[in-house]
């Protein structure tokens, strides 16, 4: 609703207290016989109007500086803005009206946001203690049965020793994962852009994953077509395929199928990392990229997962000013394919050199 400007209310509470003076002055002249003195009646009303006008304009005036202004810094001290002005021809009351529930509202964005990070801080450490712990507490046990004696059987010993090793190696890989992810998200990650030919690392990156793919009988193939040069940073964007490739063998079915496939895009090299495995339910599938989140806890935890992979591997592509996206279909199997920015005449590669 619109309010009058204190202008206009000053003006409109003085016609009224002159409008009464005129009123009440031509009836005194009518009750004494002196209706010709009328002007008299008109000239004191419009000067009450007047000094009315001036005083109650001034009242209005100062209401506003004790009380609006006061407001006003109230409110701009915590937004860091100037002095307030405030303009007498304006509706005041409309405007502080808005501005406070602007205020406000922007009040309740920060609350709302403060509080957001400070759950995701708590989850972020609640999530860390318990991915550190597990491996952890195995270690113990493993020792603790070698002091008390399983070491003196050669056996036992190699055995507990090989898996107290496979958990040393989980631990510090999510140390390093947690170090990739603090560097990125601190801003310290640097990409380091050179020409690479992108079929060759993958194909170098299936070599070094065969024996863990066999384990889990899973075949890996890549699909040979010409060499594309891309532009990108050769260990990170390894960091990424290698991630893609270990998540598809690790989350595919036995005697499946996971295939790199490359795609001419233009400019652009799309590239697809493909699996007959297990796949993603769609409520599952927005929620993959998140630090620490995994669909079925059981099957990653054996997998040595810790549901930071995806997370990186976002990062690192989007890092290159690039996109990653997922398709689906539960039970059936999944598709990662993310684009890397094409080099295809040896100009540009003289260029980048
Ligand atoms: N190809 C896939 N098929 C089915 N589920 C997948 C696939 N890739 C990822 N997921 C699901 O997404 C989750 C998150 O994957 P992500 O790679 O981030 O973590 P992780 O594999 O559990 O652990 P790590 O940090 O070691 O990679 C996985 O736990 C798994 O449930
Ligand atoms: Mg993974």
């Amino acid at each position: 609703m619109k309010n009058n400007t204190p202008k206009k209310i000053a003006r409109q509470s003085a016609i009224k207290l002159g409008a009464i003076s005129l009123i009440t002055s031509i009836m005194v002249l009518i009750a004494i016989g002196s209706l010709d003195y009328w002007f008299y009646a008109i000239a004191l009303g419009v000067v009450i109007e007047e000094i009315s006008y001036f005083v109650i304009y001034r009242a209005i005036e100062d209401f506003i500086n004790q009380r609006i202004k006061i407001l006003y810094k109230t409110i701009s001290k915590i937004k860091g803005s100037a002095d307030p002005v405030i303009n007498m021809d304006e509706d005041v009351i409309g405007k502080v009206n808005q501005d406070v529930m602007d205020w406000a509202s922007e009040q309740i964005e920060e609350i709302t946001i403060l509080r957001e990070t400070d759950s995701f801080r708590k989850d972020f450490i609640g999530n860390l203690a318990h991915e550190l712990k597990t491996p952890l507490f195995n270690i113990q046990g493993f020792v603790m049965t070698l002091i008390e004696g399983g070491a003196d059987d050669p056996e036992i010993r190699d055995k507990f020793l090989k898996k107290a090793e496979k958990n040393i190696d989980r631990m510090t890989g999510l140390l390093e994962d947690l170090d990739s992810i603090y560097k990125i998200e601190s801003g310290r990650m640097s990409i380091d852009l050179h020409p690479t030919n992108i079929i060759d690392l993958c194909s170098d990156i299936i070599d070094s994953l065969q024996k863990k793919a066999e384990k889990s009988n899973v075949t890996l193939s890549i699909s040979d077509k010409e060499p594309f040069t891309v532009l990108c940073d050769v260990n990170k964007i390894e960091q990424v395929v290698s991630n893609l490739l270990v998540n598809s063998i690790n989350y595919g079915k036995d005697g499946g199928q996971s295939r790199v496939k490359f795609f001419d895009m233009g400019d652009k090299v799309l590239i697809e990392v493909s699996d007959d495995g297990i796949g993603i339910k769609k409520k599952d599938l927005m929620r993959i990229y998140e630090r620490f989140y995994r669909v079925d806890k059981s099957r990653s935890r054996n997998a040595g997962g810790s549901g930071l992979g995806l997370a990186i591997v976002k990062h690192i592509i989007e890092a290159h000013g690039q996109n990653i996206h997922v398709r689906s279909t539960y039970g059936k199997g999944t598709t990662f394919s993310f684009t890397l920015q094409k080099i295809s005449t040896e100009v540009d590669n003289l260029t980048l050199s």
